[in-house]
């Protein structure tokens, strides 16, 4: 079975094919960023048009790479939401055009469970059940896996998500978007402990944090600062930031590691790209004698591999009565 994966939700068009067999056999991205940047974020209208003149070309270019041809395709899988309307609508239009003209299935893919399962695509995969902290630009959640398909939400942010926070922190700086890894790696030249940001919600006897009051904190800094050009003093609110941030993760993963007496940790989400945060979870994880596993380090922001791979477990999942249900709903064989 060979699924082609397609993903548009927001600044990154991506494609993927993935076969049962033999696992992920190509990828392609391209990444909007350096359009975006001049304007400071993300701009809706510009995506949706740059993920039309893209993503014809990505499916070509990863048939090519697979050396496969559009007739091997059994599958199209796509980023049903959430995320931008307009972008999304991109990706599932040509998956929808695809699927009529090959007449074949397309499998809508929720965004969120395709973060999750690009840690299956890591060596070694990580094995049901296991416990995930999944930290994107637009949400924060630790949930329980059960198995596929069987998600149980045991804490969240109650306002901003952490990649949000980072991208906001990143603005306040004064560095470019996304912020994530320009905060990153202006932290690593920081001091810890020279300037301290709240930690709003970390004795909370719960699984859900906040991430707004630490964003206010930083205007805080900001505001009384002396000279925010000083790269001392940058590095080190850079510094502070990232280590409150990773402070409330690491809290919230032992408490449920804890609580769900799971052992097994997934991290996925742009954030997961974060090489502090890994370093921190990594070894909360491993003191504790449990495993950790995280996706593939191109594979943490948005592509097209995760939505195949979720795409092709979805199809596994089904029974031959939903198969056909889903056959006849997208009106084909
Ligand atoms: O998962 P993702 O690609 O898109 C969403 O589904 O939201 O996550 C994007 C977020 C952005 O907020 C970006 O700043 C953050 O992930 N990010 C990072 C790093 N790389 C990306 N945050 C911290 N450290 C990084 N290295
Ligand atoms: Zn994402």
């Amino acid at each position: 079975m060979l699924v082609l994966g397609i993903e548009s939700s927001c600044d990154e068009t991506g494609a993927a094919l993935i076969s049962d067999r033999d696992g992920l056999l190509a990828d392609a991205l391209h990444t909007q960023i350096d359009m975006h940047r001049a304007y400071g974020g993300v701009v809706p209208e510009l995506a949706s048009r740059d993920h039309i003149r893209r993503a014809v070309a990505l499916v070509d270019d990863v048939l090519q790479k697979a050396g496969k041809t559009r007739a091997d395709i059994d599958a199209v899988a796509v980023t049903e939401g959430p995320g931008l309307a307009g972008a999304l609508l991109v990706g599932n239009a040509v998956a929808h055009a695809i699927g009529w003209a090959l007449e074949i299935p397309v499998l809508g893919v929720h965004h969120l469970e395709g973060h999750l399962l690009a840690a299956r695509l890591s060596d070694p995969a990580p094995e049901f059940p296991f416990l995930a902290v999944l930290v994107s630009g637009g949400h924060t959640q630790i949930l329980k896996v059960e198995r596929f398909g069987h998600y149980e939400l045991l804490g969240e942010t109650l306002d901003d998500a952490a990649g949000e926070a980072f991208d906001k922190t990143a603005q306040l700086l004064g560095l470019p978007y996304p912020g994530g890894p320009a905060v990153s790696a202006l932290a690593e030249k920081g001091t810890s402990g020279a300037i301290e940001l709240a930690r709003p919600m970390i004795h909370a006897p719960n699984l859900n944090m906040s991430f707004s009051g630490l964003k206010t904190s930083v205007l805080t800094a900001v505001h009384a600062a002396e000279d925010t050009s000083d790269e001392t003093w940058r590095a080190n609110l850079a510094r502070g930031f990232v280590d409150a941030v990773v402070d409330v993760l690491a809290a919230k993963l032992v408490r449920a590691m804890r609580q769900t007496k799971l052992k097994r940790v997934v991290v996925a989400g742009g954030v997961s790209a974060n090489k502090q945060l890994r370093a921190r979870l990594t070894d909360e994880v491993r003191r504790r004698k449990g495993e950790i596993f995280y996706p593939p380090m191109r594979l943490c922001t948005d592509n097209g591999a995760m939505i195949a791979a979720a795409g092709l477990a979805r199809y596994e999942a089904m029974t031959p009565e939903e198969r056909e249900a889903l056959r006849r709903q997208t009106g084909f064989k």
